[in-house]
């Protein structure tokens, strides 16, 4: 079905205005993405479609348009350096900080289909090692995307997709499901994450300074204006001395946040 320009327009605005997300040079993306869905469901145009999407109070429609225009691209162990700097400086500095109240605000702002939050938790459960039960290191881990989170939610991989993860963890924090092909994120690991839906492009109204937080990959989607308000709202909402983790290949302009650069995609309050 072809997707006239002013149908394209009207998407793209629906979605940048909503969730930040810029797709005015993706029309090719967005109708590879829509036009099977769009079909199959019966609508003439895409008009037709975002009529319906907009005339839906139950929301579920617009979740099916932002499941399928979102990028959920993530793997387990992806920038794993960050993780290794998390164990050799955040965490012990962390441990001595907080060692009164032994609560630590982790913030995991694009979590995707889980891979990212659970590599956190498995590497915070091995740093604290025995002493982990004293603490409080729950991972809030958040995404715009109501269907990706539900993937992450049921924490099932195939073997391909844990293949990079070391061994000692598959051991320890995966279990082998009864069909022989899938993998099973342990109890102890879901434990540790509280999922929930949040709209980056919403005020960040959390009762707590964070720690850390890790925003990778996600600004790539977005434009110059829309990355600098967010920059400025996670800058708010870390503690001083507070650790921003971003995407390899993202960067973000200190001049909205007076943010230390400590590695290219590490940053520090
Ligand atoms: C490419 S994935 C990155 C996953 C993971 N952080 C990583 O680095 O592998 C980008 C995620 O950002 C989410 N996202 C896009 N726009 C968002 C928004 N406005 N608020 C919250 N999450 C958003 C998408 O749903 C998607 O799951």
């Amino acid at each position: 079905m072809k997707m006239t320009e002013d149908e394209f327009r009207r998407i793209y605005r629906y979605v940048k205005l909503r969730y930040g997300i810029d797709m005015t040079k993706k029309k090719e993306i967005m109708t590879g993405r829509l036009e099977n869905f769009v079909t199959a469901g019966g609508w003439h145009s895409y008009d037709a479609f975002m009529n319906a999407v907009e005339a839906d109070t139950t929301g579920q429609l617009e979740k099916r348009l932002l499941g399928m225009l979102t990028t959920n691209h993530t793997f387990f162990m992806r920038e794993f350096e960050h993780m290794e700097y998390l164990q050799k400086v955040v965490l012990p500095e962390l441990r001595t900080k907080e060692a009164a109240r032994r609560d630590l605000g982790i913030w995991c702002a694009a979590a995707s289909s889980g891979e990212e939050p659970y590599m956190l938790a498995m590497q915070i459960k091995d740093f604290f090692g025995l002493d982990h039960d004293n603490w409080d290191t729950t991972i809030l881990a958040t995404d715009v995307s109501t269907e990706i989170l539900e993937q992450a939610v049921r924490g099932i991989y195939t073997e391909e997709q844990i293949a990079s993860v070391p061994p000692q963890w598959k051991r320890r924090y995966f279990k082998a499901l009864p069909d022989g092909v899938h993998y099973e994120v342990v109890k102890e690991i879901k434990n540790e994450i509280l999922f929930r839906r949040f709209n980056l492009m919403d005020p960040f109204l959390f009762k707590r300074k964070f720690h850390v937080i890790f925003l990778r990959n996600v600004m790539i989607y977005f434009d110059n204006q829309t990355k600098q308000n967010l920059i400025r709202k996670i800058y708010n909402s870390l503690e001083p001395g507070g650790y921003l983790f971003i995407g390899r290949t993202e960067t973000i302009d200190r001049t909205v946040a007076p943010f230390q650069m400590i590695q290219p995609s590490i940053f520090r309050k």
